[in-house]
């Protein structure tokens, strides 16, 4: 079904008096829509039970943060603990998400707002450069100084929980909406963008929210609604674990404080109630000791989201929002009172979230939203969601944004990947004759901020739309920036090609192009998110503006915009387009970040976090977009851990431009590379250590009169609560249909976990290569040096991609002549596939067969080193 229609279905269904479920029990919800038989999943998929959940705090880095939460929730009511765990509702506070409060425990309203790149619908903010920008840096120093500034702007804002990074989507499905929130299409490259900026948001305080888990690979149908059940992700053990959990178990190594579980099914089975996916993978497995929150809506049960591992429900509200219902909230206070949902779970919940709180020091003179996300206006309801609230100042407009543009700048400069330079071309000179065409080099006509979420493609693309997406405070377009350093530039901006416009030879034409996607919730020009109609190619007839441009112009620099992959076929060959620089999604620097490299006051350093193919039919089928209006779609992973450029290296197919490929104004050279062996590696890593212990409480129920309603309680119309009219009616036994496999003895612990990302062994580093790298041309320049392991399929007694990037380094600033040593750490994990019989990782034993490739990119090898062997150059 179009979207539109389901909106108006939505729509019509909020306001229609569709009669509201009963509160008799939480049993009449969960057989309401959400317990289906797995019937279409096929053969080799499925998603095992796996009760009951860990209990958080066996970690020793949290082991703190735990004693003091559980000192409070020893303490608290049942009230207080259903309160902290559950949403207050849509639009029931000022930001996208709020929880309720303790403050008998100084636990405010906890503040849940998007998102990856800055912050959503709100002023006086920086509108960073997207993820995939930040990836193509291949930077760790700016991806971490970009987390920080995030942070620091969330924190000033308020914000107790900011919803990003994101690692899912991973890029698996080139036309997938939302690619350009994270880093790229390679579990290293994501794990380490990740990594770096949870570690910068949390150092300020702020909780990082790592999302989406997992599978959610596809915009469209991604949702389970009234209408369809959101499509499963049929993802089998292996490739889950060498691709897409990969950067997941990085985020959780890094100490992120919350996760937020996807929409989609994963074999089967709903994310938010999945129990193999949270209780065994991420929370024993992986050891992540922060709470899993829901994406928004995703939550599509009660009792069996709480049982699998869920620990926060956002926004709160029941299938349909607004109308005063939910799965948890009061809802919760019944399963606790009748004995459905175990004390012993709600502890965990509620500890989960207080731990993690106190873990970013956030009882420490944390501030208050002084925001809303809301409106723009200084004033308003407190609670718009409620048709009678409560009014007051919603918006105090402090600015949060310091010096951060100037970290913004950097990351969109230094992201900038120069595909292709003919003759030198680039840099131009500040004297050069240029005419500058495509709409893409200007405003948006409509004005800045203009679309909401961003959800238009109008003037330069400086990110995509959607919750991902962050207002403008101001933007420096290339046509401010061009006009700013030159004063022989015309400026056509408009997508279609003047006529009669002449060209001297001398002139250089400057064509500016693009391609959007974003969210699903809004659709542009056709698009429901993902790229449905506008497919792998620049927008707005992009490609025809090039080749009338290359008709006229000798000398052509095409600039480009992108969420991800277009390809260029219709015009990267020819002879007049000499130079291409692709500057991905750069935000509110788009300007000046592309000037500082088209006139060379800096070398472009930035490269491919994907590749770009000759068609898209060089993709593996099974990652096409799934457009199914009926039914449940079964996404299946058949490709395997065959993705990018796994997939162009196996299958043999030479792409466009390479992964990791970007150029300079100048050249490098490798040389000198020398391999040191750190750990000696077995098989399988040494046995994991066992849990520490977790916060022990008397877990039996409640007096019901824990969740009464308090005494002269002013209530919000539809503001959801954990309260009760009848509290004593709710304690009787409801007979619930627990799934299949629902135990109280916990698991034995898995042989692969261990501590945070799982057994701490896997990040013993086994290896350094280093390598020197020496600048040769003759201008100052930045250089990557990529590095990939080969790995001896036949040991490992798998098939492998002949490559997979594992780490990456970027010098400082070479002037001519100048070089740096760069030494580049591979982990036991690193050189690891998941075994899936052995249940852990296994390497070749002390690397024997591991041939490390040390490239500008996948395509561009300059050393290998081989152990037991000698580095050479290729
Ligand atoms: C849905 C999106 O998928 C998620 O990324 C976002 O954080 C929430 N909405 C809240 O806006």
């Amino acid at each position: 079904m179009p979207s539109l229609m389901r909106v108006l279905l939505f729509v019509s269904l909020l306001f229609c008096p569709i009669p509201v479920l009963s509160s008799s029990g939480p049993e009449d919800k969960e057989s309401n829509l959400h317990i289906r038989p797995r019937t279409d999943l096929p053969p080799g998929y499925s998603s095992p039970d796996y009760y009951p959940t860990p209990n958080g705090g066996w970690v020793s880095e949290w082991a703190d943060a735990y004693a003091k939460a559980q000192k409070v929730v020893s303490q608290m009511t049942l009230a207080e603990k259903v309160n902290i765990t559950s949403g207050t509702g849509y639009f029931m506070g000022p930001c996208v998400g709020n929880t309720g409060s303790a403050l008998r425990f100084g636990i405010p309203n906890l503040c849940l707002q998007d998102g990856p790149l800055g912050i959503r619908n709100t002023d006086h903010n920086t509108a960073f450069p997207a993820g995939i920008t930040t990836g193509a840096t291949f930077d760790k120093e700016l991806m971490y100084a970009r987390g920080v500034a995030l942070g620091q702007e969330a924190r000033g804002k308020g914000i107790n929980v900011q919803m990003g990074p994101v690692v899912g989507p991973l890029g698996r499905k080139p036309r997938s909406g939302r690619i350009w929130e994270g880093f790229g299409a390679d579990p290293s490259l994501q794990a380490i963008g990740a990594a770096k900026t949870i570690q910068g948001m949390q150092s300020v305080g702020v909780i990082a929210t790592l999302k989406h888990f997992i599978g959610n690979e596809q915009e469209m149908y991604r949702m389970t609604d009234v209408f369809q059940q959101g499509y499963s992700s049929n993802i089998d053990d292996r490739t889950l674990h060498e691709i897409y959990l990969w950067p997941f178990a990085e985020g959780v190594r890094a100490g992120v404080g919350s996760v937020m579980a996807a929409y989609n099914d994963v074999n089967g089975t709903a994310c938010t109630q999945n129990s193999k996916l949270l209780n065994d993978l991420l929370k024993d497995e992986l050891g992540f000791q922060g709470f899993v929150v829901s994406d928004w809506y995703a939550q599509i049960g009660g009792v069996s989201s709480a049982l699998a591992g869920l620990d926060m429900a956002m926004p709160g509200d029941g299938a349909v929002p607004l109308l005063g219902d939910s799965f948890w909230n009061y809802e919760l206070s019944t399963a606790i009172l009748n004995g459905t949902v175990p004390v012993e779970r709600l502890n965990d919940m509620a500890t989960r979230i207080v731990a993690t709180w106190y873990k970013m020091g956030q009882d420490k003179e944390y501030p208050l939203p002084n925001f809303s996300t809301n409106t723009q206006d200084a004033t308003g309801p407190l609670y718009p969601g409620a048709l009678f609230s409560p009014t007051g100042v919603v918006n105090q407009f402090v600015n949060v944004q310091a010096d951060h543009n100037v970290v913004a700048r950097a990351v969109a400069r230094d992201a900038i990947t120069l595909l292709k330079n003919v003759d030198n071309t680039l840099p131009l000179k500040r004297n050069a004759s240029l005419k500058i065409f495509g709409a893409d080099a200007g405003p948006n006509p409509d004005g800045l901020n203009s679309c909401s979420d961003q959800g238009c493609d109008k003037g330069v693309l400086t990110m995509g739309w959607g919750s991902g997406s962050a207002r403008l405070p101001y933007l420096i377009t290339p046509q401010d920036a061009i006009r700013n350093v030159s004063s022989n530039a015309q400026f056509y901006i408009s997508d279609s090609f003047p006529s009669g416009i002449s060209a001297g030879p001398n002139d250089i034409a400057v064509v500016f192009i693009n391609a959007d996607s974003g969210e699903n919730y809004i659709t542009v020009e056709g698009n429901p998110g993902d790229r449905l109609v506008a497919g792998l190619y620049s927008w707005h007839n992009g490609d025809e503006l090039v080749q009338a441009a290359a008709k006229k112009f000798s000398t052509v620099v095409v600039v480009v915009h992108t969420v991800g992959p277009i390809i260029l076929e219709n015009w990267i060959d020819l002879p007049s387009v000499k130079a291409v620089l692709f500057a991905h999604l750069p935000g509110q620097e788009a300007g000046d970040s592309l000037v500082d490299v088209l006139f060379g006051d800096y070398s472009p350093s930035g490269h491919l976090p994907y590749t770009i193919p000759y068609k898209e039919s060089d993709y593996p089928a099974s990652v096409s977009l799934i457009d199914q209006p009926f039914g449940q779609i079964q996404d299946t992973y058949t490709e395997r851990i065959y993705i990018d450029y796994r997939h162009f290296l196996q299958a043999n197919i030479t792409p466009r431009y390479p992964f990791g490929h970007g150029l300079s104004y100048t050249t490098f050279n490798f040389s000198e590379a020398s391999l040191s062996t750190i750990t000696p590696l077995t098989q399988y890593p040494p046995s994991r250590p066992p849990k520490g212990p977790t916060p022990t409480y008397n877990n039996t129920i409640p007096p019901a009169s824990e969740v009464a309603w308090p005494k002269d309680f002013n209530r919000i119309w539809r503001y959801l609560y954990p309260y009760l009219d009848n509290p004593e009616a709710a304690t009787s036994t409801a007979p619930y249909p627990y799934p299949t496999g629902y135990t109280t003895t916990p698991q034995p612990p898995p042989r692969a976990g261990g501590s945070q990302g799982g057994n701490p062994a896997l990040w013993d580093v086994a290896f350094n290569v280093s390598v020197k790298v020496s600048n040769t041309g003759s201008r100052p320049g930045r250089a990557v040096a990529q590095l990939y392991v080969e790995l001896p399929a036949s040991t490992l007694g798998v098939d492998l991609p002949p490559l997979q990037l594992r780490q990456f380094e970027k010098t400082a600033i070479l002037p001519p002549g100048g070089s740096q040593v760069l030494t580049l750490s591979v982990t036991r994990k690193d050189l690891s596939i998941w075994d899936v019989v052995a249940q852990d990782w296994k390497a070749p034993v002390n690397g024997q067969g591991v041939k490390f490739w040390i490239g500008e990119s996948v395509a561009d090898l300059k050393v290998v080193c081989e152990v037991g062997g000698q580095c050479r150059r290729v």
